[in-house]
């Protein structure tokens, strides 16, 4: 349902993505995985509109979003989070939601903050407790829980398993994998890490030196160190 063709993109003259092409089926958890600097963050921004298409197309369902401004695309459907989650530390858990739909009608309010905490129960005792006193792990899942409120067609994250510890991301596996087949939405996720991906997809894409080099099933993957080291650096 997510479409990317041939994207490219960069900085000012750098070119960093050069030709990207995939698709993020609805239902289903897509895994980028990549060692550092190879364009992970950089692919995600640009599909979320923050750094500009150089060329290609990217389309969510039968719309083209490579023209349009971020607040558009994320109108149309697109959620995101970022690298090292960036929720509102002064603000509570409550708070942090309710802004994620500040746009939305008043009265829609109560029942998309019910089915988020029916999601993400672990938020329930803590909606009142400031974003800045909550674990990573507790961040990471408000960040996640601060995207689906938004009601998207599609989810990007930026490495959620980074700096959190074993236990909690082990949940947040199994949280995306339940919110792509339940809401029916295309999520896609940048990642570096085996055991999350291993728990997400039974095969990732690969990317390197921004451009998409294999599709390898993950079991390959964990017992290749050649692999490994190909591919992630390690
Ligand atoms: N703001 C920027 N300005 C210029 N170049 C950048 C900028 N951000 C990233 N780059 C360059 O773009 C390339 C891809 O970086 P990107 O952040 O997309 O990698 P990544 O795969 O997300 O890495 P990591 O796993 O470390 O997050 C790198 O060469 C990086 O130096
Ligand atoms: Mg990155």
């Amino acid at each position: 349902m997510l479409t990317l063709s041939d994207v490219r993109s960069g900085y000012g003259s750098t070119t960093v993505l050069h030709g990207v092409t995939l698709e993020v089926a609805a239902g289903e958890t897509t895994v980028l995985l990549g060692r550092n600097g190879v364009g992970k963050s950089t692919l995600l921004r640009t599909i979320i509109g923050r750094l500009p298409l150089t060329r290609g197309s990217i389309s969510l369902g039968d719309r083209e979003l490579g023209g349009l401004p971020p607040h558009e695309r994320a109108r149309a459907g697109l959620a995101y989070v970022p690298q090292g989650r960036d929720i509102f530390p002064g603000l509570s858990v409550l708070e942090n939601l309710r802004v994620a739909v500040a746009g939305t009608r008043r009265r829609e309010w109560p029942a998309r903050l019910e089915r988020t905490l029916e999601e993400f129960p672990q938020l329930k005792p803590k909606v009142n407790a400031g974003g800045r006193s909550l674990s990573g792990g507790q961040q990471q899942i408000l960040a996640i829980a601060r995207a689906l409120i938004t009601d998207p067609r599609a989810l990007l994250l930026d490495e959620p398993s980074e700096g959190i510890q074993p236990s909690i991301v082990v949940d947040i596996a199994g949280m995306l994998v339940a919110a792509a087949r339940e809401r029916g939405i295309a999520v896609l996720v940048a990642e570096q890490n085996l055991d999350f991906v291993g728990r997400v997809c039974a095969s990732v894409n690969v990317i390197d030196k921004g451009t998409l080099v294999d599709r390898v099933a993950v079991g390959d993957l964990m017992t290749n160190e050649d692999l490994q080291h190909e591919y992630l650096g390690v």
